[in-house]
């Protein structure tokens, strides 16, 4: 026991302590190192771990940095995406806006499909067959009256058959040009753009017969033009009572022309008419007393109108078998186009290039054939064939285009062509005769 009341007792009590310190000092001098070392590893586990934050941090950094990148792109990408989605809904609008004349657009191009479905099916149906059947369907267009105006019509003559070479441009000029001499007021009109009968008017006017302007492609122009202020009839040149219309290498492409919008169905009126419409037209009507008309030897859209426009028809033939076949194919034809134009009538087939004046008793077979063969096309009995004249080869007649037109040029023809002229007339009468 040690009490602090004496000095002995606290001496007792340090030597107590001091006792106890010694005893216990190496218990805390080993719980001090034991601190130490503690504190030693304490640190280095904390460096430790420091560094290992630290390398998680700076990972953790660069995963922050890369999202801080990604949040940065996404954000722009939204923005984008939101200027596109404007961009998208204002489309949107325009498109629902434009929807309607979108969709009148379609109805116009389905009905441009259907109209031309329906021209290609024409197409077709007129590509077969022969030309006649080709050109006889029904009347489009056409002008007011057109029957009643060519029955009333002053003569117009067309000079035609399919078959080349037989007389016909020579007999329409000659013809022109004996009734012209006999006083009467005579339109000439060539169909061929060969131009062979523009190149006999010229020769005779002594012009050469080069380039020249094919004025009967005005007459067939959707509009008729002023015509008669002499830009597509040129006057009295070839003589003073013949007036005509020449023709030249243009209108094969006119020709073409219209046979296609024919077809096609794409003009406004019939084509196969306008050259009715000038010829009926009161200046021809009220100035001229007869109108020749010179066909090519096709039927192409210039014949279809020289056929539509005129009222007599006559078909210059050699005299032969051959020939006589010939005729009759013709007259079939001519008959299957009688709907489109129901006045022309068939008034004559004159026999051309024989050996003399008249018709020889050895032709006599072949005109009879080719009689038989008209007759049974048009279903009749009436004299087609000329029996009193007809033209007879001769080198007089050959035409050159030096020369001009035989009737005019050479005394020595005109009796033939009196002749001709005389029946012709018989046939075709001049108006109120
Ligand atoms: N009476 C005749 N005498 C001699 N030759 C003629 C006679 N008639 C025509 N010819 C000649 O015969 C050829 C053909 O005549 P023309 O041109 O008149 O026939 P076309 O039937 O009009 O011919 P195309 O079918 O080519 O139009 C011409 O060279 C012409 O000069
Ligand atoms: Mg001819």
């Amino acid at each position: 026991m040690c009490g602090w009341e004496s000095p002995d007792e606290i001496a007792q009590c340090v030597v107590v302590a001091k006792y106890w310190l010694d005893t216990i000092r190496p218990w805390i001098e080993f719980g001090l190192s034991l601190a130490g070392v503690g504190t030693l590893i304490a640190f280095g586990i904390f460096v430790w771990l420091f560094k290992n934050c630290r390398r998680d941090i700076d990972h953790l950094q660069t995963k922050a940095d890369e999202l801080r990148e990604i949040t940065r792109q996404s954000i722009e990408a939204k923005d984008e995406a939101e200027t596109k989605a404007r961009l998208l809904e204002r489309n949107l609008a325009f498109a629902i806006e434009s929807r309607a004349p979108a969709d009148e657009h379609l109805r116009g191009c389905r009905d441009e499909i259907t109209s031309l479905s329906r021209k290609v099916a024409l197409v077709r149906t007129a590509s077969q067959g022969d030309a006649a059947e080709f050109w006889s369907t029904s009347p489009g267009l056409r002008m007011d009256d057109y029957v009643r105006r060519l029955g009333d019509s002053i003569p117009v003559c067309l000079f035609a058959n399919q078959k080349g070479g037989v007389g016909k441009t020579t007999l329409s000029a000659n013809l022109a040009a004996c009734y012209a001499a006999r006083g009467e007021r005579v339109l000439a009109i060539d169909l061929d753009y060969q131009g062979s009968l523009t190149s006999l008017m010229l020769a005779q006017s002594r012009q050469r017969p080069t380039e020249f302007p094919s004025a009967v492609d005005l007459l067939h122009r959707d509009e008729l033009p002023e015509l008669w202020s002499g830009s597509a009839i040129v006057e009295g040149k070839a003589h003073h009572k013949l007036d005509y219309v020449s023709c030249w290498y243009s209108f094969e492409k006119l020709e073409r022309n219209m046979e296609y919008s024919w077809v096609l169905a794409d003009s406004k009126d019939d084509i196969r008419y306008r050259l009715a419409r000038a010829i009926l037209s009161e200046h021809v009507q009220n100035t001229y007393e007869r109108v020749i008309i010179d066909a090519p030897p096709r039927m192409t859209a210039g014949f279809l109108n020289g056929l539509c426009a005129s009222n007599y028809l006559f078909v210059p033939t050699v005299v032969d078998h051959v020939s006589a076949i010939a005729v009759g194919t013709f007259a079939k034809q001519v008959r299957r186009l009688q709907p489109i134009n129901p006045i022309l009538k068939l008034a004559g087939i004159v026999g051309t290039m024989t050996s003399v004046d008249y018709l020889p008793t050895a032709a006599a077979p072949a005109a009879d054939s080719a009689e038989t063969n008209v007759r049974n096309a048009m279903n009749s009995n009436e004299n087609f064939f000329i029996r009193d004249a007809v033209m007879r080869r001769t080198q007089k007649v050959a035409y050159s285009t030096e020369e001009g037109i035989a009737y005019l040029q050479e005394p020595q023809t005109r009796p033939m062509f009196e002749a001709l002229a005389d029946e012709v007339a018989r046939r075709a009468p001049l108006k109120g005769r």
